[in-house]
């Protein structure tokens, strides 16, 4: 792993690099471009960013999530985009934003965490199935096993199952 690289918030001054680091990982700026939106729009986003020696090379961002329960509506936080310089992949950088960004949602007592990614990449950070808890996403065609939850608050938890909803920046409509 570098261990040059740090782990900070994003700051405005970060946006253009941001974008750079989006559209070299996905080859497009579609992730980037909802960063932007969700940056503009809520102030309670959690927004990293990897630095190797003044370098962006990475960038995660987590923002509000809302469950609707028998017990009343409970928000959590969904991690959504995450990008990586290509050239910076496969180093833990990616496991870096993963696990500062958990950490800081942690401490600040949010009770559960959404993310829409793949088996094979997200169990390593404590995340289930989100089914096991009997939530689903918003969006009928995200398979089962594509959708996980970590539950970091149990007792605020308890009884809440249902559909998680994403702001309405996730389906274009702002
Ligand atoms: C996904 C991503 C952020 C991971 O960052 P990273 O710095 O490469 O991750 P780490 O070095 O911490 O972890 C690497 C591990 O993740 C795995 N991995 C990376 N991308 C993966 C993917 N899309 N699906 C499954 N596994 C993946 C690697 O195979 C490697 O596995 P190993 O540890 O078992 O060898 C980065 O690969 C990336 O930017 N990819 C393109 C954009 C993307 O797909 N973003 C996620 C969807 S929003």
């Amino acid at each position: 792993m570098k261990t040059t690289i740090l782990i900070r918030d994003e700051r405005p001054a970060d946006i253009p690099a941001v974008r750079s680091v989006y559209k070299q990982a996905f080859g497009r700026l579609q992730e980037a471009k909802l960063a932007e939106r969700l940056l503009m729009s809520c102030n309670t986003v959690e927004s990293l960013v990897a630095e190797d020696k003044g370098r962006i090379v990475g960038h995660i961002m987590f923002s509000p999530v809302t469950i609707d329960s028998w017990c009343g509506t409970v928000e959590g936080m969904g991690l959504a985009p995450v990008a990586v310089l290509p050239e910076y992949q496969k180093q833990g950088v990616g496991s870096r934003l993963v696990n500062q960004g958990l950490s800081i949602l942690r401490a600040k007592s949010c009770p559960f965490v959404v993310v829409l990614g793949h088996p094979d990449y997200y169990p390593r950070f404590g995340f289930e199935p989100a089914s096991w808890h009997g939530m689903k996403s918003q969006w009928d065609d995200v398979p089962d096993d594509a959708f996980f939850v970590i539950i970091m608050d149990r007792k605020a938890m308890e009884g809440v199952s249902g559909t998680v909803k994403y702001r309405d920046e996730f389906s274009g409509g702002v």
